[in-house]
């Protein structure tokens, strides 16, 4: 096959920090609020304004409360764990490296006395019907590093006792969610709305607020200040919109009420969802006719819109060692990256080896078939040179 001769306009298909909006640059920033405290009247009217602006695309139900934190998604997980965690046992659910990173953080951090762990391998889905919602429920919406999500939320019951946390960070803005079903869900702006890290955001259901209060100063283990939302027992209405508890990026917030502007010029929520979803069809329509790759996750129900992650079936590649795989597949990625089109392809360091390419909605469908025949030629390319060294 001869090298393609389109490039894609934005090679950047990484999972996080994912591709800018179309159409960006910094002078996108030009207005941000910068050299000024974010406790001034203007400072605290920016974080209000990209609070209401995330709860409007994602049409939050009303009495729900959504804010900034520090410390990116994993800020805003640990915060929910570390503040509301204890009055109840806890169920996890992890597939792949994130969602059972939130198991260790239970299990060997938190030290909690009653952890149920209901794991699976990468490409497959735990059986989400073992939650005891007398419990409290930590699970990923979408396992960034396996491609693997919840296909819905229909196993939550409306009546649960306990609590709901959802890492729902590679999914937010790119796939339904019932929040009615979840207490708290956290992401990064750096994911589908091609923002800035660094920065959490937490979503809390009025029952996870209230768990917040009475959990203050009971926990067995120390809570560092800035995972405190609440002070003297009380999060006060409304504050957590305008208010951080340590200094933000005023430039991070800027940037991100830039992008939820974008969001609105794509038809908001149904628009963004749409984007990700022809972004994956454009690969299905690939992997159907491929001989070569297929998906990680094992049934279509469960694969993931945004973090698409693939795993190579030729016989060939299946006949190598796990370490000769990563190096093969590496080889697949650093001819694409040399050549401008795919940066940063290679599926996550301690997922099966093979490829992992970001369907967010900043990514444009366009530039998806535009990389679709350098797929092809990469791998042709690869898989010639492995055949030589067999024949050698
Ligand atoms: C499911 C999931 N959880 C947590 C994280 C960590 O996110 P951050 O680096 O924004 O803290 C990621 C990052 O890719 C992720 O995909």
């Amino acid at each position: 096959m001869e090298k393609p001769l389109l490039k894609t306009n934005c090679p950047n298909f990484s999972s996080g920090p994912c591709a800018k909006r179309p159409g960006w640059s910094a002078y996108a920033l030009e207005n941000a609020l910068l050299g000024r405290s974010h406790r001034s009247k203007e400072g605290k009217a920016r974080l209000q304004e990209v609070s209401d602006r995330m709860k409007k695309v994602l049409k939050l139900p009303e009495d729900y409360r959504i804010g900034v934190v520090a410390g990116s998604d994993t800020g805003a997980v640990e915060l929910a764990m570390w503040t509301l965690l204890g009055p109840r046992p806890v169920d996890i659910f992890g597939w792949e490296s994130f969602g059972k990173g939130w198991i260790t953080d239970a299990v060997k951090f938190l030290k909690l006395p009653s952890v149920n762990e209901y794991k699976a391998d990468y490409g497959k889905l735990p059986d989400l019907n073992k939650a005891n919602f007398a419990n409290d429920v930590i699970f990923t919406f979408n396992g960034t590093t396996s491609g693997v999500k919840v296909p819905n939320l229909d196993w939550i019951p409306a009546n649960r006792e306990g609590l709901t946390i959802c890492d729902a960070t590679s999914a937010v803005f790119a796939m339904e969610i019932d929040f009615t079903k979840l207490d708290v869900v956290t992401f990064s702006w750096q994911k589908v709305l091609g923002g800035e890290a660094a920065h959490g955001v937490i979503i809390l259901s009025p029952r996870a607020v209230k768990r917040m209060e009475e959990n203050e100063l009971k926990t067995s283990w120390p809570v560092p200040k800035i995972f405190r939302l609440a002070a003297e027992g009380k999060l006060k209405p409304g504050e957590l919109e305008y208010n951080t508890v340590n200094t933000p990026s005023m430039l991070c917030v800027e940037d991100a009420i830039d992008a939820l502007k974008w969001a609105e010029t794509v038809r908001g929520l149904s628009g963004l969802i749409w984007r990700s979803n022809a972004n994956l069809e454009a690969f299905e329509e690939w992997v159907a006719k491929s001989d070569w790759i297929d998906f990680l996750a094992e049934s279509k129900e469960i694969r993931s819109n945004t973090s698409v992650c693939f795993k190579i079936k030729a016989d060939w590649f299946q006949k190598l060692s796990d370490e000769e795989k990563t190096k093969a597949a590496k080889k697949i990625t650093s001819l694409l990256d040399k050549e401008g089109v795919a940066y940063d392809i290679n599926s996550y360091g301690k997922a099966p080896a093979g490829l992992r390419v970001w369907c967010g909605a900043t990514v444009e469908t366009s530039d998806i078939k535009k990389l679709i025949p350098w797929l092809d030629w990469a791998y042709e390319t690869v898989a010639k040179e492995y055949s030589k060294e067999a024949v050698k």
